[in-house]
């Protein structure tokens, strides 16, 4: 009888750690798809840095001129959707004032994003050409144009940079919708 029981333990000690098992493989995929996932509305955006800091950005953390790099954040699952690099984007600061009106509406006082993915070969777009008023790929020299919707203006890109629309929100800068095309390359 002692062995039976014994058996029947040992039984049900493995089910559990194979029902163990299979639930958090689930929950692994869960989150790797959630880290995955494209920008949604709501999210907010954290620095793109080697030891993740899960501080949301606000706009005064932009500086004008320097084009920083981030990632979506999803605070209510406490998620950086950094699971994929097609998320990244490059944020650029200007004066509010100095944006058509077009591309004010997609913008978080004065703030913008852009995938930055380059549409060539995928490298960071993560230059500023202060001179001419360009965001610039340096791989093989593609330059985007911010003030015209990401549009290529020189280079090898095929297309322009997709736009990640986004909003202020007590002074928090919010994902207001997602990419206006596929990013990639
Ligand atoms: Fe950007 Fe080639 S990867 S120009």
């Amino acid at each position: 009888d002692s062995r039976r029981s014994l058996l029947k333990m040992a039984a049900l000690g493995v089910a559990a750690g194979l029902t163990g098992t299979g639930s958090s493989l689930a929950q692994a995929a869960a989150q790797a798809a959630d880290e995955s996932a494209r920008p949604q509305p709501g999210d907010h955006l954290v620095l793109d840095k080697a030891t993740p800091s899960k501080r949301p950005l606000r706009v005064e953390d932009i500086e004008p001129g320097e084009p920083t790099l981030a990632y979506p954040f999803d605070m209510e699952t406490d998620t950086i959707r950094s699971g994929s690099r097609f998320n990244k984007v490059v944020l650029l600061r200007f004066e509010e004032s100095e944006l058509p009106e077009e591309v004010a509406a997609n913008a978080a006082d004065g703030v913008l994003a852009f995938s930055s993915v380059c549409t060539h070969q995928g490298c960071d777009v993560n230059a500023w050409m202060a001179s001419d008023g360009l965001l610039a790929c340096f791989c093989h020299g593609s330059m985007f144009d911010p003030f015209d919707g990401g549009q290529v203006v020189a280079g090898p890109a095929p297309r322009g940079l997709p736009v990640l629309p986004i909003s202020e929100v007590d002074g928090e800068i919010i994902v207001a919708s997602g990419f206006s095309s596929a990013p990639g390359f």
